[in-house]
């Protein structure tokens, strides 16, 4: 459905649950990372782009009230929790719930919000980011919500530092340990394009896409494998990058702090033999993807029309995808039966999986005229092989946060 049907539906939900008109509904996309995987915690480069999927919430406020009421459409509940007693819920059912909580004590940690002064409010949530896909409807949820407290505290804030209170909510409430990408781009993205993102002092530059003039469309396919063993791994990863600066850094003579995005190919190269197998594997898919990523949009600066530069862009998605199966090793088979299936498609110009991995979705270059065909070829075979059911996304990039209304 699209935004406005949407938005329309939320504001007549929002009068049959609360009997009152909603004051105002913020809204925050998911996104789609293009490349550059797995380095954001790594203080390398990353090139998402916020996607036409979001979460929507309808606001009221609740004067002399501490009570906060949410209701879930997409999960058909609703909950609320008191002002003075934020505190995750432990019921399953209702873990949505947390993300909204996580944001309020992010705000106030920040210093952003004075919860003292805040005022009560209803809250009707609607979303259609697929969950636990891998184009970031966490993010999305904290990134509305943020938005959603910042104007009942009558404040506002920069994007930069919404997305790092985002992340604080998500690493300390939450207790997910992810690095700044997702929010970054749920609060900062720009139309038709993605975004570079230096995820260590947070610059960015908007990079159009180009791809849609030429005859071509970025195309999310969902797995259907749920993450379940995501956050495990991912902090191992995680791990994984610290300890192998840590081996590296007095051999290269780098300063406390250093990041494998401090670490030169070259360097890498000349000091690998000194790494444990894994470790090596490891540090060299980080250090590879940002040579890519920063490539990846040079291609895209110079013009996908221009020379092969849009089949290069496909090849080194391809090259980010074999990266993180054999070297990261955060693919799995489900993801690499995607990748390889699209590879055969005519009009696929690259693909990858998208995201943590583990399952999640894949991000493909489309031809726009061989849609029909690639959904045959890649979810029809797919479902044919798994007996799983792929879901195909057509993204288009949007607008990062904002108030509607
Ligand atoms: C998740 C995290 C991001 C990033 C990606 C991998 O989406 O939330 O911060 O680390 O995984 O690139």
């Amino acid at each position: 459905m699209e935004e406005n049907a949407r938005v329309e539906q939320l504001k007549t939900k929002f009068k049959d649950y609360f009997g009152a008109e909603a004051e105002f509904i913020a809204r925050a996309p998911g996104r789609v990372n293009l490349i550059g995987e797995h380095t954001d915690y790594n203080g390398g480069f990353v090139l998402p782009a916020a996607i036409d999927r979001s979460v929507l919430i309808a606001v009221k406020d609740l004067p002399g009230s501490r009570k906060v009421e949410l209701v879930s459409l997409e999960f058909d509940n609703h909950t609320s929790f008191d002002l003075d007693n934020i505190k995750p819920t432990q019921e399953k059912a209702l873990s949505w719930s947390n993300y909204v909580m996580a944001v309020v004590w992010a705000l106030t940690q920040k210093g952003l919000i004075d919860l003292a002064t805040l005022p009560g409010a209803q809250l009707v949530i609607q979303g259609d980011v697929p969950r636990g896909s891998g184009l970031s409807s966490s993010a999305a949820i904290e990134v509305a919500s943020a938005l959603t407290f910042l104007r009942l505290g009558g404040a506002t804030t920069d994007g930069a530092t919404l997305a790092l209170t985002c992340q604080k909510a998500e690493n300390e409430f939450i207790g997910v340990k992810s690095g700044i990408m997702d929010q970054f781009i749920s609060a900062l993205g720009q139309p038709d394009s993605a975004l570079l993102i230096d995820t260590r002092s947070l610059e960015y530059k908007v990079v159009p896409l180009g791809l849609e003039e030429l005859g071509y469309r970025v195309v999310a396919v969902d797995s259907a494998v749920p993450r379940s063993l995501g956050s495990t791994a991912y902090n191992q990863r995680r791990a994984e990058c610290e300890e192998s600066v840590k081996i590296l850094a007095p051999k290269l003579g780098l300063k406390e702090g250093a990041q494998l995005r401090d670490i030169t190919l070259e360097q890498f190269t000349a000091h690998s033999a000194d790494l444990p197998d894994i470790l090596r594997k490891r540090a060299r898919h980080v250090i590879n993807e940002d040579a890519r990523t920063l490539e990846a949009v040079s291609l895209m600066q110079a013009g996908f029309s221009k020379n092969n530069n849009l089949a290069r862009f496909g090849e080194l998605l391809y090259a980010s995808h074999a990266s993180l199966r054999d070297d990261y090793e955060v693919s799995c088979k489900e993801l690499d039966l995607l990748v390889e299936l699209a590879s055969g498609c005519v009009g696929v110009v690259g693909a990858r999986m998208t995201g943590a991995g583990f399952g999640g979705c894949t991000v493909n270059i489309v031809q726009t005229q061989h849609l029909d065909d690639f959904e045959q070829k890649v979810v029809q075979e797919y479902r044919r092989r798994t007996g799983l059911e792929a879901k195909m996304h057509v993204c288009k990039a949007v607008a990062g946060g904002s108030y509607l209304a």
